[in-house]
């Protein structure tokens, strides 16, 4: 089935069918050709088209208002002018209208189709580019996953053994805990790793924009839809499709992607052609997919479609032993291995991180070992550098439930404080003067401040 599509134009019928016939040779290409310039700017409106090429002379319409044409529908569509009257002239008033390219008749049939597969694939990047910047700009998880407990040993295992076969993937696990680095290693040690991994967050993609961000649309299949684009599952094609927060896909997408990943086939939103991709599809949930189900939240078949293979992350206050590692990676990666200035961390502190329940689990792990390393003077990571929710976190607190106000509120100012002050410190790289000025507070203030909660301006210089 054809991913893109050329129009060609000539009132020279032999010229246009010699044109026509070498374009359609290439690989998932349809060519329209048409000899009636006054038609094919009808065309121009109406196609979803990726390419034009056209005759320069031709009675009422020319080669010139077919650029016009094409380009106030469409500022980024190529067009490749052809003349039998090469003058340096025509060619110059071409390009400089914005024409792609131009060639001289008789048209030399490898040089037609050589600028035909530049120009498209030129498009074709430039879409992908777009797709790319709207949903891969995230911060991306980096690096291995570390893990010595029996719990993370497990998923390894299970990691290895379904990176192997290319069964589809269902990843269970609280906030942070890593699914999306278990995604990315399951693609990176699978049959489609030299393809690539395309995330989809599918809690933070509208309702209304969902069919056409995974399928893609054709150029005119809805209002504002102005240009063809291709969507996620197309651009996923021989690599990985995450599913990312696939709990909070709405009911009616659930029933159109379950189609969709059965038949790995689909529609663009728009189109007629059905497109054929080979995927691996691997989903993540934050919550309990089956108990969804239960409720009737979640469609039982896709829940079944989606889950072949199970890897089920667990959360990381299960995991305890795994802190001294992770804080140690953390530790190495926010300063880079070689000019560490903090080297470990102090036994009192490691054990209220191993204490703490850690509701953002991994995630939350590496803010405060990164936040840490901003507060902290000394070479090691003290209990003073953990933040206070970690530290104060006791049994009995929840049990007697808040304190009173004026305490709560204390404590909360206190936060506050030290975090506006590290944060402005931090800007104006450890000029005091500075950050009281932006602070809007004199600079004694601010310097006691600074004394209160224990900050040293020089951590933040550049060194
Ligand atoms: N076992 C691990 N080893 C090293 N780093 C980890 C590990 N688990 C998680 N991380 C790190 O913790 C952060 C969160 O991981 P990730 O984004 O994969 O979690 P998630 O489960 O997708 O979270 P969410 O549900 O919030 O999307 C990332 O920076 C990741 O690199
Ligand atoms: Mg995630």
């Amino acid at each position: 089935m054809p991913n893109a599509q050329i129009l060609l134009i000539d009132d020279d019928v032999t010229e246009l069918e010699r044109c026509r016939e070498a374009l359609a040779a290439l690989p998932r290409i349809s060519v329209v050709a048409e000899n009636s310039s006054s038609a094919a700017v009808k065309l121009l409106g109406l196609e979803s088209l990726d390419l034009v090429v056209t005759d320069l002379r031709m009675p009422l319409v020319d080669g010139l208002d077919i650029l016009r044409v094409a380009q106030s529908l469409d500022p980024e569509m190529p067009v490749v002018i052809m003349t039998g009257y090469p003058s340096v002239d025509t060619a110059v008033t071409a390009l400089k209208d914005g024409a792609a390219d131009y060639l001289s008749k008789p048209v030399n049939l490898d040089e037609l189709v050589t600028v035909a597969s530049r120009l498209l694939e030129t498009r074709r990047l430039r879409s992908e580019h777009r797709l790319l910047q709207r949903h891969l700009n995230q911060d991306y998880a980096f690096g291995e996953m570390v893990g010595v407990s029996p719990g993370m040993a497990e998923v390894f295992e299970t990691v290895r053994r379904l990176a192997s076969s290319d069964v589809d993937v269902l990843v269970i696990g609280e906030t942070g805990t890593g699914k999306e680095l278990v995604a990315r290693s399951l693609h990176r040690q699978s049959a489609n790793r030299s393809g690539r991994f395309v995330p989809v967050d599918c809690a933070a993609i509208p309702e209304s924009l969902m069919e056409s961000e995974l399928f893609g649309h054709e150029r005119g299949a809805f209002t504002g839809a102005d240009q063809k684009s291709i969507g996620l599952m197309e651009f996923a094609n021989q690599g990985t499709f995450f599913l990312d927060e696939v709990n909070a896909l709405p009911m009616s997408m659930q029933a159109k992607l379950l189609r969709s990943l059965e038949e790995r086939r689909f529609r663009r939103v728009g189109a007629n052609l059905e497109i054929d991709v080979d995927i691996r599809v691997i989903a993540a949930s934050n919550e309990d997919l089956a108990a969804l189900v239960e409720e009737g939240r979640f469609r039982e078949d896709l829940y079944y479609r989606l889950n072949v293979g199970m890897v089920e992350i667990p959360p990381l206050r299960d995991r305890d032993s795994d802190i001294p590692l992770l804080v140690e990676h953390f530790l190495e990666h926010h300063q880079g291995a070689s000019d560490r200035r903090v080297t470990g961390v102090s036994p009192d502190a490691l054990n209220v991180l191993k204490a703490y329940s850690w509701p953002g689990n991994v995630r939350q792990l590496q803010n405060v070992v990164r936040r840490a390393l901003v507060m902290t003077s000394g070479p090691v990571l003290t209990l003073e550098d953990l933040p206070d929710e970690v530290v104060s976190e006791r049994g009995d607190r929840a049990t007697t439930g808040p304190g009173s106000f004026f305490d709560v509120r204390a404590e909360h100012q206190d936060r506050f404080e030290k975090e506006y002050l590290v944060g402005m410190l931090r800007e104006c790289l450890g000029d005091v003067s500075e950050a009281a000025r932006r602070a809007e507070i004199p600079r004694g203030t601010f310097y006691r401040l600074m004394k209160k909660h224990d900050l040293n301006a020089d951590v933040f210089r550049l060194s």
